[in-house]
């Protein structure tokens, strides 16, 4: 079982490039369902999320393969139109493919995705989306068997506001007839990002960004070429592996503007940082205030940033209070922050964390989610001594390389088998 071992103490400090956006680029891989012909992605992760992605793809009928550093996705028509059990519990997105195979081929069967570690994550919102375009949905032996001769254009409220429901109805409304109005969309900038994409195929979107979306189906869409917006949360991440470790640390090829509300917190926390239009600086500081943070969706402060901040916040001076209103189990990784010394005290969606500004001991942790990983792997960046991180496999979901990363910045941080 693969293990990150971390000696704590080292100070980071330089730059670092990220990455291309799991986020987005597992949603512009779904869509090559809506259009036959080659595709070609440029700066897409190497995760285990997009092998998971082009697996899935594969098992559809199409064709997906790197050349250098380019994904292409030959699409065609689908050999299935079924996402296997097997396929499906292993990466949540997968329901993904339900919106462009009911929109391309009228018919679509998904296994159900099953709950994760950090909650329940239905998708009744999902379903109830592809029913106002005249879907008939009905779930049997866990899975999903929608059935449309063809999508029609509809008014849609989302009664929550979900990133994957409205990624579905996007690329699902893109080829319905008529037109199509959403409500209470979700505004991240993975969602401009696939929207942007889609209408680079011919899909004609508008009011992507903001809450309110409007969808002219189309006929016909082509296959195009895309280049994967930069990964926000590893870059929050990076951020704030130089802000724990005291250094100086500047996050190139990213978008500060997807950074605002992190840096805002670090702002308050005492942090000094600096942007330009495509990288973000933080700078060294020996103590920091402790801060409150709430996550809720974009442009506020984001839960994939939440446990990575709760690692900065267990070293801070005072008491910050952690509201996490997105998911219901998020905070996996206190019990683990706690190991090392930090001292929290969770209460289902709240957790008060007491900072210690003299910091943490090393010990043995283990990773129960992606971003819980990542808030160990920077909370041992700090502690005395060694940190080991079991399941590590977590990491991988999310982080292209990330002990290289840390080590181009200083940190002493190897994988062991
Ligand atoms: C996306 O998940 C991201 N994953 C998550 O990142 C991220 O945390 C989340 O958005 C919120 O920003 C990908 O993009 C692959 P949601 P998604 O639908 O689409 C509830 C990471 O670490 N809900 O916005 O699944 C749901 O249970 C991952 O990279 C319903 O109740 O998130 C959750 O509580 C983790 N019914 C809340 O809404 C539904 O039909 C937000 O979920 C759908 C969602």
């Amino acid at each position: 079982m693969d293990k990150m071992i971390v000696q704590g103490g080292q100070q980071l400090n330089g730059k670092v490039k990220t990455s291309g956006a799991k986020n987005s680029a597992l949603k512009v891989l779904f869509a090559t369902i809506l259009a036959e012909g080659k595709h070609v992605f440029k700066n897409v992760p190497r995760l285990k999320d997009v092998e998971s992605t082009a697996n899935l793809l594969q098992s559809l009928g199409l064709e997906t393969e790197w050349n250098s550093d380019e994904l292409i996705v030959h699409s065609k028509k689908l050999t299935s139109v079924e996402a296997h059990y097997d396929l499906v519990r292993k990466m949540r997105a997968s329901i993904l493919c339900l919106g462009p195979m009911l929109a391309k081929y009228g018919e679509a069967v998904v296994s159900l995705p099953g709950g994760c570690a950090i909650g329940s994550r239905p998708i009744d919102l999902h379903l109830e989306a592809m029913k106002a375009l005249g879907a008939e949905v009905i779930l049997k032996d866990g899975y999903v068997h929608a059935k449309a001769k063809k999508l029609k254009g509809a008014h849609f409220l989302f009664e929550n506001v979900t990133v994957g429901g409205t990624e579905n109805m996007m690329m699902a409304a893109s080829l319905a007839e008529g037109t199509t109005v959403l409500e209470n969309v979700a505004k991240e900038p993975e969602i401009v990002d696939l929207a942007e994409y889609l209408n680079r195929m011919g899909a004609k979107i508008s009011g992507f960004g903001t809450s309110v979306m409007k969808i002219e189906g189309v006929e016909k869409l082509k296959a195009a070429e895309h280049s994967v917006m930069p990964d926000r949360i590893e870059a929050g991440t990076l951020l704030i592996a130089g802000a724990i470790t005291g250094g100086e640390v500047t996050v190139e090829s990213c978008n500060p503007v997807h950074l605002e509300s992190l840096i805002l917190k670090l702002r308050e926390s005492g942090f000094r940082v600096e942007t330009d239009k495509t990288s973000v600086t933080v700078f060294p500081l020996k103590e920091w205030e402790a801060v409150d943070i709430t996550t809720a969706p974009y442009p506020l402060f984001p839960t994939d940033l939440q446990a990575q901040f709760m690692a900065l916040m267990s070293l801070a001076q005072g008491t910050s209070v952690i509201s996490e209103t997105v998911f219901e189990n998020r905070f996996m990784h206190v019990q683990e922050l706690m190991r090392l010394g930090a001292d929290i005290t969770p209460k289902s969606r709240v957790a008060v964390v007491r900072g210690k500004p003299k910091g943490l001991s090393g010990a043995p942790v283990m990773a129960t989610d992606l971003r819980a990983s990542a808030s160990l792997v920077l909370a041992g960046l700090t502690a005395k001594g060694e940190t080991q991180v079991s399941r590590i496999y977590h990491l991988d979901r999310g982080y292209e390389k990330l002990e290289n990363k840390l080590s181009a910045l200083g940190a002493k941080i190897s994988r062991k088998e």
